[in-house]
């Protein structure tokens, strides 16, 4: 059977230049989606702008350019970030592109024509950053947006509205019977308890006031509520309702495919009660998992422009490499709970797990095999040392955690397994102190921990893939092998570098000097 996978960020505002925040969300699903391709899924992972809106003509009015000007510079500036941070998604959309408009604009009138769309009149709240309708009860006395606590304005227009609260059983019966459609668990729960048990009201789905939008085929003066033009980006770009939708066929309708939608928590209300909803008003199929992740926070709060505080992945890049930034961000935020950015925790998570568990560990390695064997890495032999077995055991462990971590969408977790038992394997020269082996002439002894730290680099290397894009084809090439010639299966094969000769090469995660990088990303942090 043909197992496929279908993984998409969300689309983010161009509203102002890409972050570590965005970065963030679209490494942890170039991982995923790097995982899965290894492991022999047909993948297709997507990612994009969401271009329309009344915040996006704001801010291009301030900018003095005009909405599309505006967008394509942003757009085009999210486009090359992902590409120096490697990631691999096969497309990326624009909302203002043709190809999605036209499917706003069907699927408009598909519900309209269904009758869940009707023509009214909205009175209450709007809080334009967040592109977020809300009532007199959610905003309080304040008259405070309950998702960002800024002040929102009222707005009366006419307006189109969906009959959401008909699909609430609908909603509940996918929330009740499939455990995992959202998760963190939590998440679900607020959704439950803030918005679906106190009552929808039904949702506006148009807007007057402004023009930067998609018009309404059948009543143009209004454009497209933000939020259903841009939910409907998953299926837009995958060619729904086209000429040529086969990859829709293949990467939605086909109930072979998993398909994952990965969010912030700020954006879960959206896709966890409209989304399905509107899906459901289109006859589609379910997404399988929504997985809501943490947000990255800066230590006075939420990154922002207007504070300042927004640090843009681009200088860490140049200065620490890509898969320095790549690891960071995946192992240092508990997947699902908010993380803090700071320069001293990113300091010493690249010198603890990759300088010190990746690069002294590999180097020490290939040192002593060159120093001891000339080069080649000895055959493997299970059980020679005492300490052999449990290292054994504990990376057949570590594939299966990580497997299952994956396999769960659990990337942090996984990635963390495998950085401990590399920690393990400097430990394991400590213990096997192959230096006194030597002294004392015990070949097979000295053999047995050669091979087995070469194997163990070997697994660790393979399945940090993922996230060290370009360092751990670097590392296996040290090890003699050519990342190439590989399959995922071989990292059960213990045999695998039998003969290889190490080629020592440059140190591949330097140490940092904590003091002066600390000094240096802070300095980034200033505007
Ligand atoms: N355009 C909407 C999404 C539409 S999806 C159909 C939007 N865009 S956004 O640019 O404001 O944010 C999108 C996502 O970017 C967030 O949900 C989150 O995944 C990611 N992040 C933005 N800032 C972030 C942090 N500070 N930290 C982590 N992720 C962040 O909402």
């Amino acid at each position: 059977m043909n197992k496929k996978f279908y993984i998409t960020t969300p689309i983010y505002y161009p509203s102002g230049a890409a972050h570590i925040g965005h970065a963030y969300c679209t490494t942890l699903c170039d991982v995923m989606a790097r995982y899965k391709r290894m492991r022999g899924y047909d993948t297709y992972f997507l990612t994009g702008t969401d271009e329309h809106g009344e915040k996006i003509q704001k801010n291009a009015a301030l900018a003095n350019k005009s909405p599309q000007e505006y967008v394509d510079e942003i757009a085009s500036n999210f486009q090359k970030l992902w590409k120096e941070m490697y990631i691999s998604n096969d497309d990326f959309i624009r909302t203002t592109q043709e190809r999605h408009i036209k499917v706003v604009q069907d699927v408009f009138s598909k519900l309209l024509a269904k009758g869940d769309i009707y023509l009214g009149k909205y009175k209450g709240w709007y809080c334009t950053p967040c592109e977020a309708f809300w009532t007199d009860t959610q905003v309080g006395e304040d008259h405070l947006c309950p998702d960002c606590h800024r002040p929102v304005h009222t707005a009366e227009e006419e307006a189109y509205f969906y009959k959401a609260n008909q699909y609430v059983p609908m909603l509940m019966d996918i929330l009740n019977n499939n455990p995992k459609f959202v998760t963190p668990i939590e998440r679900k729960n607020e959704m439950l308890n803030t918005f679906i048990k106190p009552g929808l009201d039904d949702l506006c789905v148009s807007r007057t006031s402004f023009n930067w939008g998609i018009p309404v085929k059948e009543n143009p003066k209004h454009v497209v509520y933000v939020w259903l033009d841009a939910l409907t980006n998953y299926i837009s770009a995958l060619g729904y309702d086209s000429n040529n939708d086969s990859l829709f066929q293949k990467y939605w309708q086909d109930p072979d495919t998993e398909i994952v939608h990965v969010i912030g928590a700020d954006i879960s209300r959206f896709h966890v009660i409209y989304w399905p909803m509107f899906l459901n008003s289109l006859g589609l199929r379910q997404p399988n998992r929504i997985i809501v992740h943490g947000l990255l926070m800066m230590k006075d709060g939420k990154m922002s422009k207007s504070k300042g505080n927004v640090i843009s992945p681009y200088p860490l890049i140049e200065r620490y490499g890509v898969d320095a930034v790549r690891y960071y961000l995946v192992r240092e935020i508990n997947f699902g709970s908010d993380g803090q950015f700071t320069p001293e925790q990113f300091v010493e998570r690249i010198n603890n797990d990759l300088a010190n568990n990746i690069g002294n560990l590999l180097n020490r390695t290939v040192s002593m095999i060159n120093k001891y064997f000339n080069g080649t890495i000895p055959s493997f032999e299970s059980n020679v040392l005492p300490q052999d077995k449990p290292f054994e055991e504990l990376i057949n462990k570590t594939i299966q955690e990580y497997e299952i971590s994956l396999d769960d969408i659990r990337p942090t977790s996984g990635f963390a397994s495998v950085m401990e038992m590399l920690s393990y394997a400097n430990k394991y020269i400590e213990e096997t102190t192959p230096w006194v082996l030597s002294k004392e002439n015990k070949v097979k002894e000295l053999q047995s921990v050669m091979s087995h730290l070469a194997y163990a680099i070997f697994v660790g290397m393979i399945l940090l893939k993922p996230v060290l894009v370009t360092k751990s084809e670097l590392a296996l090439s040290q090890l003699g092998l050519d990342y190439h010639n590989l399959n995922y299966e071989d990292i059960h094969n213990h045999n695998i570098l039998n003969g290889a000769h190490v080629n020592k090469g440059e140190q591949l995660f330097p140490r940092l000097d904590s003091a002066l990088e600390v000094d240096y990303i802070k300095s980034l942090m200033v505007k």
